[in-house]
């Protein structure tokens, strides 16, 4: 049943908190969401994602959800719900929601009881003895806080958590458990959502022994608990008995995949999901994390595009970002504040014309950047606060906090800014997290009545990918591979060549065209320049008695260009 929708549209991911306040009390909602929806609509967008709304503590931000079918009253109710999905639908919008079964939030009915031996929840989490006294009962770490295990005085056991000690893990060898994932997809399917987006899917399978991470695995960051033992059959289970049942898509978080086990999940004939959200080209600024920072490695990113588009070309659908709530402004870290329009309007063409259902998070397609706060106590992000206390228990705070500034996840979830007006048009009131500094040259109203600007730039390239089927089906090709400043793709089908050229820096690169291309047979779709002149002395035109030259062209800051060829 599942229909290939997915593969004509452009989604946006909503992280709710921030997009925008409709009731007037500092806190993003769904009425906010509701009176942006034709916003969404002639950005182009066809399907939007929901960060989590649900009742949740919010120790990570609707992350560790403590009641997976009902709504948090900061961001609604159900009817309002209702009638953002309904608008939605009739603007021809899909809705898909994030589907947060890895674990839940330690305030979970589930968990409450659970902690109770007696109990049937006790199953549904991994309550363990310690090793010794004192000791946890194997040696995983957290990804956000220091062991992954708790310690329960009343019980004597320790329960597992990944993530934040808030977010419990849930048992999913447990038949019962799966059972309530079924209930809870179905619940929302027949609520009328076309799908999920799958948080951190791949870890759901632990193996039963919980054996000790190995040293020299962990490091490469390979962990038992990723895509383990019993991943795919649950996977099956959930399509199987749910979602072959409805018309709807899933794409799956998927930390650290390479695109071959990626592979394992998207492919064949009734593949576990539709798309998988891989992490690598996130990394070409740091090593594995934003955390440990390095110098951004062009051809790190290109590497990691390109094996994705090459490995599933053909036989599997690729999902395609530049930004999430989990990262901090791709703008800020691939491109130039300094270029701000020119590297925005860039690096919506770098992804965009990718093979692939392309994802815009909200902001992105303003250019919003990273934003710096001056103290450690400003920042809502675990994650930061975690690292801080960890990392300036040996490093000076002052330098820790700029690591903080440039790599926590809050730089992504400072609210959207619509206006040029007060709190950026978010709220009448006190926004819950601080705006951008820059909101009065960076906002949709300023950049809605400018033709130039980067909102326009998404615009226009959304609504030409969505009707061009070289985009859809064209082969992907780079060229260039090894160039450290320019990024050059082509997309290519019956006859028709989209070239598409990125310059990744401020310096001027010469770069000559390929073979075949004369700039006579060449039209320009997209610059984020006026003109887009050849270098003169080549010029593209024969001199009498020779060949035509390819065109050359030098690139300016940040420049893009995307040239549709027709063969002749
Ligand atoms: C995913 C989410 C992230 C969250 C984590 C734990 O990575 O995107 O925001 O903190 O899972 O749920
Ligand atoms: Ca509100």
């Amino acid at each position: 049943m599942n229909g290939d929708w997915y593969k004509d549209r452009v989604f946006y991911q909503i992280w709710p908190r921030s997009f925008k306040d409709g009731n007037g009390d500092g806190i993003g909602d769904l009425y906010g969401v509701y009176d942006k929806l034709d916003y969404l609509k002639e950005l182009g967008i066809g399907g939007i994602w929901f960060s989590p709304f649900y009742p949740s503590p919010n120790a990570d931000y609707g992350y560790d959800i403590s009641d997976y079918y009902s709504i948090a009253p900061e961001y609604g109710d159900l009817d309002i719900f209702r009638k953002v999905l309904d608008k939605a639908h009739s603007l021809d919008i899909k809705v898909i929601l994030d589907l947060v079964i890895n674990h839940t939030s330690d305030e979970h009915e589930w968990f409450r009881k659970s902690r109770d031996k007696d109990s049937p929840y006790r199953d549904y989490y991994f309550w363990r003895k310690g090793k010794k006294e004192g000791r946890a009962p194997n040696n995983w770490s957290s990804f956000f806080s220091k062991g992954a295990w708790t310690f329960d005085p009343e019980t004597m056991e320790h329960y597992l958590h990944l993530h934040h000690a808030k977010q419990v893990d849930l048992n999913m060898d447990n038949p019962a458990v799966r059972e309530e994932v079924k209930k809870i997809m179905r619940f929302w399917l027949d609520f009328g959502v076309d799908g999920f987006r799958e948080d951190v899917i791949t870890y759901i399978s632990k193996p039963a022994a919980l054996p000790d991470d190995l040293f020299f695995q962990a490091v490469k960051g390979l962990r038992f608990y990723d895509c383990g033992p019993r991943i795919h059959e649950y996977l099956q289970e959930f399509r199987t008995d749910v979602l072959d049942k409805y018309d709807c898509m899933t794409v799956g978080e998927a930390p650290m995949i390479t695109p071959q086990r990626a592979l394992t999940f998207v492919s064949g004939n009734h593949p576990d999901l539709n798309m998988v959200f891989g992490f690598r080209h996130m990394e070409a600024d740091c090593l594995y994390k934003e955390y440990l920072p390095l110098p951004f490695s062009l051809r790190k990113l290109k590497r990691a595009f390109t094996s994705w588009q090459n490995a599933l070309n053909g036989k599997a659908w690729n999902a395609l970002y530049l930004e999430n709530h989990d990262h901090p402004r791709v703008l800020s870290r691939y491109g130039s504040e300094r270029y701000h329009d020119e590297s925005g309007k860039m690096l919506a063409a770098c992804y965009l014309l990718q093979k692939g259902t392309p994802f815009v998070y909200q902001g992105q397609e303003l250019g919003m950047t990273n934003f710096a706060l001056p103290s450690i106590e400003q920042y809502e992000d675990c994650v930061a606060r975690k690292q801080y206390e960890n990392a300036t228990k040996v490093l000076p705070k002052k330098f820790v906090l700029r690591i903080i500034q440039r790599a926590t996840r809050d730089n992504s979830r400072s609210p959207v800014q619509w206006t040029g007006g007060k709190n950026a048009g978010f709220s009448d009131a006190e926004p819950w997290f601080p705006v951008n500094r820059n909101y009065p040259s960076i906002n949709a109203a300023d950049e809605a009545a400018d033709p130039d600007s980067v909102l326009n730039f998404y615009r226009r390239l959304i609504a030409f990918r969505t009707k061009s089927r070289i985009v859809r089906y064209g082969d992907y090709r780079e060229l260039l591979p090894l160039s450290r400043s320019l990024y050059v793709y082509e997309r290519t089908w019956q006859g028709e060549t989209l070239l598409v050229i990125c310059s990744f820096t401020e310096k001027a690169v010469r770069y000559r065209f390929p073979k075949g291309f004369a700039a006579e047979t060449a039209e320009l779709l997209f610059c984020n320049y006026r003109t887009a002149p050849f270098d003169a002395e080549t010029g593209g035109t024969a001199r009498s008695g020779r060949k035509p030259h390819c065109p050359r062209m030098t690139t300016r800051p940040y420049e893009t260009r995307i040239y549709r060829i027709t063969k002749q």
